[in-house]
Formats: structure tokens, C-alpha cells, sequence
């Protein structure tokens, strides 16, 4: 019998390897260096590996989509770089962050030269028959993305955002680069259309469901478990679900007051995270996201139904369960 851990753990060895490799310019070194330390800084992998496993749910070899993987890899590596400076974020994967250790001047250039490797490491029209279709999913997922994270900063300064604002919010910033992640693996797979948008709806519920559990893992994780620094949305005045469902519920004056000087202020100092986080379970907020990243995850796997019963396919539907129990 297989076991997905250790198949997973194989992927994302060789995509460590591949990612090491692609970042072995000598020269300038004044960009390399924070590239290599980026991308050799561990991280989940998740994204990678959803496209290795794709690739062969639709029963392509997992290992003629390791280039693709890397790029994936690259992509959302060049969006951490970029999100640090915007999040003012000074721990990333247990280590100060790029704008940190160097300056943010060479953070953004880091991050603008790994795009470029993004489609470099794309295969040409006449490498593979899927080229196009690859090309223009990476095109959509940076685009996706740039446009979720300009959501992202705009709705730290609005007072009115809504839950469905928010839900749109995280699909652009973290949903659509997963469900990228599991199409670009059915491309390189050559999967049929049918197929492809089946990976599509389970790597956007996926995604939504990750970006709910980052952002929980944000209150209740703490810093050396998670790698970053727990509180940040706080400071940073980030309207998660569990602050707009907590805007929802509050009756009592305490709750009303914290709330609204989290509001009015834009965000709060860390030290109010114990505060928040007693508030958020008392009013059943943590409870209620958690069911919906219960949902979402079931959600993702019964988006699998039309796709062929193999070993990768039995694997797509491990990963949520395996997701739903992380703690980084
Ligand atoms: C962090 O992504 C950014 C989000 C979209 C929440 P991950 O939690 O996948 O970060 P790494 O790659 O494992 O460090
Ligand atoms: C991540 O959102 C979105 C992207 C990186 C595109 P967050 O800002 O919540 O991610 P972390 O918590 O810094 O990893
Ligand atoms: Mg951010
Ligand atoms: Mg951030
Ligand atoms: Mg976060």
C-alpha cells in the first residue's frame, strides 16, 4: 500500500532539488542570494505538489510536471517576498524575512526577477502540446493574485467590508494560485478539459479553505510552530472572516468597544491578540470557521468525482484531510 506522506515528501524533496538548481546564478549575488534563501527556506510545498499529483491524477507522469512544479514553487515565492514588505512581516519560515535581512529594495527585485524564472522554466510550443494553455495560467494566476493582494490593502483601511468582499478577496489572493496549481499539473498530464476544470474547483475550494486556516493559525498558532509572527493581521487591521463574523455577533459593550478600536484604529497592537482571540471563541467565530474549512475541504474532494479512480486521484483526497490537521 502507498503511503501519501512519504510520496509527498518525495515530490518535494526533487522540487528542493530543482528549486536549488534554478537558483545557482553566481552572479549578481546581490540577487541570488536572497533568491536562494527564499526558495531554499523549506515552506509546505503545497503547491508543487498539488501540481506533481494532478499530473498524475490525470495520468500523465508525476515527474515530466517537475518544471511546471517549480514554477508554481517560484510564483508563490515571488508573491511572499512581495506580501512581506506590503504586510511590514519581519519572520517568514522561521527566518527573517527578505526586506529584513537585506532591504526592501532588493525584496522587490527578488521578487520581479523569480516571475522571470516562472516562464523560463515553461516549456515552448514545441516541447509540449499544452504550452499555450500553460503559459496563459500562469499569466492569470500573477494577474489573480496582484489583484487579491491590492484587495487585501485597500479593505485594511475600509470599515465596511462584507463577508462576500472578503470571500472574493481570498479566492484572487490564495484560492486561484492553488486551483492553478492543480490545472497547470493536469496541462503538463494533458488532461482533457473536463478534467482540468474538475482540478480547478478542488484546488479553489482547497485554497479558500488554506487561506482560512492561515488565517486563524495567525491568532491561535505561536511563532516558532508557525514560522511567522502570530497577531499580524491584528496590527496590520486585516478584516478576516472571524473579525467580520465577530462584527456580526458582538452585543456586549466590551466586545462592541474592542472591536470598534480595532476599527477606528485601523488595527491593533499584538498585545491585544489575547483579547481578540478570547472574544472569537466565546462568541462560537473560531467554531463556525473551522466548520467551513471542514466544508470546503469536503467540498474540494467531491469536486473530484469525475475524475479517474488512481493511486494520485486517492491522494488528492488524502491532502485536504492532511491539510485540515496542520499547525504551520
Ligand atoms: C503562505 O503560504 C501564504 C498564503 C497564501 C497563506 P504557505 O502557508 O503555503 O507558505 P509556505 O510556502 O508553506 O511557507
Ligand atoms: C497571503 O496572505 C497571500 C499571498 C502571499 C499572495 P497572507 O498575508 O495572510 O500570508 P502570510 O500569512 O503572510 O503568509
Ligand atoms: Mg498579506
Ligand atoms: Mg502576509
Ligand atoms: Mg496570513
Amino acid at each position: 500500500m502507498i503511503n501519501h506522506k512519504e510520496k509527498y515528501d518525495q515530490y518535494l524533496n526533487k522540487i528542493e532539488a530543482r528549486l536549488l538548481q534554478v537558483a545557482s546564478v553566481d552572479k549578481p549575488s546581490s540577487l541570488y542570494e536572497p533568491f536562494r534563501y527564499l526558495v531554499g527556506g523549506g515552506g509546505k510545498r503545497i503547491r508543487p505538489v498539488l501540481a506533481m499529483i494532478s499530473c498524475g491524477a490525470v495520468g500523465g507522469n508525476p515527474w515530466q510536471a517537475l518544471d511546471i512544479a517549480a514554477a508554481v514553487e517560484i510564483l508563490h515565492n515571488f508573491t511572499l517576498a512581495h506580501d512581506d514588505i506590503m504586510d511590514d512581516s519581519p519572520m517568514r519560515r522561521g527566518r527573517p524575512t527578505l526586506h529584513k535581512k537585506w532591504d526592501s529594495a532588493t525584496a522587490i527585485l527578488t521578487g520581479d526577477v523569480m516571475v522571470g524564472y516562472v516562464y523560463k522554466l515553461l516549456p515552448y510550443a514545441n516541447e509540449h502540446e499544452r504550452s499555450k494553455n500553460l503559459f496563459s495560467a500562469f499569466t492569470d494566476a500573477l494577474i489573480e493574485v496582484c489583484e487579491g493582494q491590492a484587495y487585501d490593502m485597500e479593505f485594511n483601511k475600509r470599515k465596511d467590508v462584507s463577508i462576500e468582499e472578503y470571500m472574493l478577496m481570498i479566492g484572487k489572493k490564495t484560492a486561484y494560485m492553488l486551483e492553478t496549481s492543480a490545472a497547470v499539473g493536469g496541462l503538463a498530464g494533458n488532461g482533457n478539459d473536463e478534467e482540468i476544470e474538475c482540478l480547478r474547483k478542488y484546488g479553489y475550494s482547497l485554497g479558500l479553505a488554506f487561506q482560512l486556516q492561515d488565517d486563524l493559525l495567525d491568532l491561535i498558532s505561536d511563532n516558532k510552530v508557525l514560522g511567522k509572527n502570530i497577531g499580524e493581521d491584528i496590527r496590520e487591521g486585516k478584516k478576516t472572516l472571524m473579525i467580520l463574523k465577530a462584527k456580526e455577533k458582538a452585543i456586549s459593550t466590551e466586545d462592541i468597544e474592542l472591536l470598534n478600536k480595532f476599527y477606528v484604529g485601523n488595527g491593533l497592537s499584538a498585545e491585544y491578540v489575547p483579547a481578540m482571540c478570547e472574544m472569537l471563541e466565546r462568541l462560537g467565530v473560531f467554531a463556525e470557521v473551522r466548520a467551513e474549512v471542514d466544508r470546503l475541504f469536503a467540498e474540494a474532494k467531491s469536486s473530484l468525482n469525475k475524475l479517474q479512480d488512481n493511486d494520485f486521484t486517492a491522494m488528492l483526497r488524502w491532502l485536504p484531510d492532511s491539510l485540515n490537521k496542520r499547525e504551520y
